[in-house]
């Protein structure tokens, strides 16, 4: 079983399956010109499945996939079937920027996958656009909308929340809670990847946003599927759910219960950590087994996360 040497299990893993993104989020992308995985670096689906198979040997029950964008990946249907195929693996979602569920979410749901996260930080289509660099929030709308029809629960929103970008839409984002089974997950805007941007003016810490919420409705504590870091909450007669995650005001690394794999293979025990262990050299080179690669993650595991600013985007860890 994976246990660390602080005594915490590790049952989550997170995987980025392709660097790339179409969308260029103002939070997520270093400045300067963006550096890109050649496609002999980014693992194959077969190594994906077999690193996987091993964490679910060693105990892991929950698997996400990310990016980048993991819908531009292609044929990432084939991936999630197989994914979902593996006894022992309780739950598997993906993070995705929305762009391309209207295309692809009918081939997800048939593929086995249950849940999504969807990312969206405004419901104003010019902001959006400027946000995004240049997209078109009424594809991710209805993206969304065709996701809740198909019956993906829950749908998770995350929103990162930056001031005076989009601090003023708090309340309409957390209003889509009265009419949809969404669950809108407020994030404290992080300083990873984005070094040179990131300001930290410009956080809005989680209890302001929280008493935002509050101040409409009264919140009582709710529950989600998935676990995770977000303490979330229900409006009284509200059909979704409101979540907010304090990555800054409040680290949760004492209930880290997860681990991280970057397109090019790299596991990271830490998001706020560039120590990593290079899988490919066990996979390709026969560095010795994806066992001991998985202890060595367990024993470089900090206590709690370092805030000094990464090396890679956010879009190349994995979010
Ligand atoms: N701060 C907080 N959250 C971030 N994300 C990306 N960059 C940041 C950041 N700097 C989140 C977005 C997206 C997920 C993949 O990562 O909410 O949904
Ligand atoms: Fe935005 Fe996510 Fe793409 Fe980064 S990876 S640019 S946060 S959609």
């Amino acid at each position: 079983m994976l246990i660390d040497r602080f005594g915490r299990s590790i049952e989550y893993l997170r995987i980025s399956v392709t660097d790339r993104c179409n969308f260029r989020c103002i939070y997520c992308e270093s400045r300067g010109p963006l550096q890109r995985l050649s496609a002999r670096d980014i693992l194959t689906y077969e190594e994906i499945l077999e690193i996987v198979e091993t964490a679910v040997g060693l105990g892991v029950k929950r698997v996400r996939i990310t990016g980048g964008e993991p819908l531009f990946r292609r044929n990432i249907e084939d991936l999630i079937e197989k994914l979902s195929s593996i006894e022992g693996l309780c739950d598997l979602s993906l993070t995705t920027n929305g762009y391309l569920l209207l295309e692809k979410a009918e081939v997800l749901k048939k593929s086995g996958l249950k849940r999504l996260n969807v990312s969206l930080d405004t419901m104003d289509p010019k902001k959006f656009a400027k946000l995004t660099g240049g997209f078109d929030f009424k594809k991710v709308w209805d993206g969304l909308l065709l996701a809740e029809k198909l019956g993906f629960t829950p749908l998770k929103i995350n929103v990162v929340v930056i001031k005076g970008v989009n601090d003023d839409e708090i309340l309409d984002l957390a209003k889509l809670t009265l009419e949809h089974p969404w669950e809108i997950r407020f994030i404290e805007y992080m300083p990873i990847g984005n070094s040179g941007r990131w300001k930290r003016e410009d956080v809005i810490w989680i209890e302001e946003v929280k008493g935002t919420v509050e101040k409409l409705y009264p919140l009582r504590p709710s529950s989600s599927i998935g676990g995770g870091p977000a303490k979330v909450f229900q409006w009284m007669g509200a059909i979704g759910k409101i979540g907010f995650i304090s990555p800054l005001s409040e680290h949760f690394c004492s209930s880290c219960n997860r681990l991280r794999i970057t397109a090019d293979g790299k596991l990271r025990a830490c998001l706020f950590s560039d120590q990593e262990i290079d899988l490919k050299a066990y996979l390709r080179e026969k560095k010795g087994s994806l066992e001991e690669a998985f202890s060595l993650a367990l024993k470089v595991k900090p206590e709690v996360r370092n805030l000094q600013a990464t090396r890679r985007a956010m879009r190349a860890i994995g979010g």
